[in-house]
């Protein structure tokens, strides 16, 4: 039988076969400084600019998750961070991609919108529902959130 609708086959499929794992893995850090966690907005591509996110990026082959948000948080904010714990979860992105989440402390520099992003924001927990987050961001924020730590 002829399928209808393709699920686009140049994209790697999240499902598919060993080897293949999740797919696409990109990595974002929940950022903590003194009771706030960091808001990135988008700058960039068009259908997600102005949107909210944690920020991160793909990671690249042979890296680690915790390697590739230190890589990511140094390029895109010009900060050094460690990462801590994996905030539990998965989080669908365009198809074959997926979200994880690992917190992360903040050990030097200040961060700066350097790439991908135009304004940041440390928000305190009650700020933290005052920016449009990307929708796939929204239950990594809430769990970001249940371990922000205290100021
Ligand atoms: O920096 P790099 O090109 O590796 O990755 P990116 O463009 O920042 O992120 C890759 C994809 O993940 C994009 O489609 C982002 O919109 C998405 N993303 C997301 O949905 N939520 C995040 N917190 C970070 C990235």
């Amino acid at each position: 039988t002829e399928r209808t609708t393709d699920p686009a086959p140049h994209e790697p499929r999240r499902d598919a076969g060993p080897g293949q794992g999740a797919g696409v893995v990109v990595v974002a850090g929940a950022l903590y400084d003194r009771g706030r966690l960091l808001a990135a907005r988008r700058s960039a591509p068009v259908e997600l600019a102005g949107r909210w996110e944690l920020p991160g990026g793909k990671l690249e082959p042979g890296e680690s998750p915790e390697e590739a948000l230190v890589r990511e948080l140094r390029e895109e904010l010009g900060v050094e961070v460690e990462p801590g714990e994996r905030i539990p979860g998965e989080w669908p992105l365009k198809p074959g991609y997926v979200l994880r989440v690992w917190t992360a402390r903040l050990l030097s520099g200040e961060p700066r919108p350097l790439e991908d992003h135009d304004e940041l924001r440390w928000l305190s927990r009650h700020e933290l529902d005052s920016v449009d987050w990307l929708d796939q961001d929204r239950p990594a924020v809430a769990e970001a959130a249940l371990r922000l730590p205290p100021a």
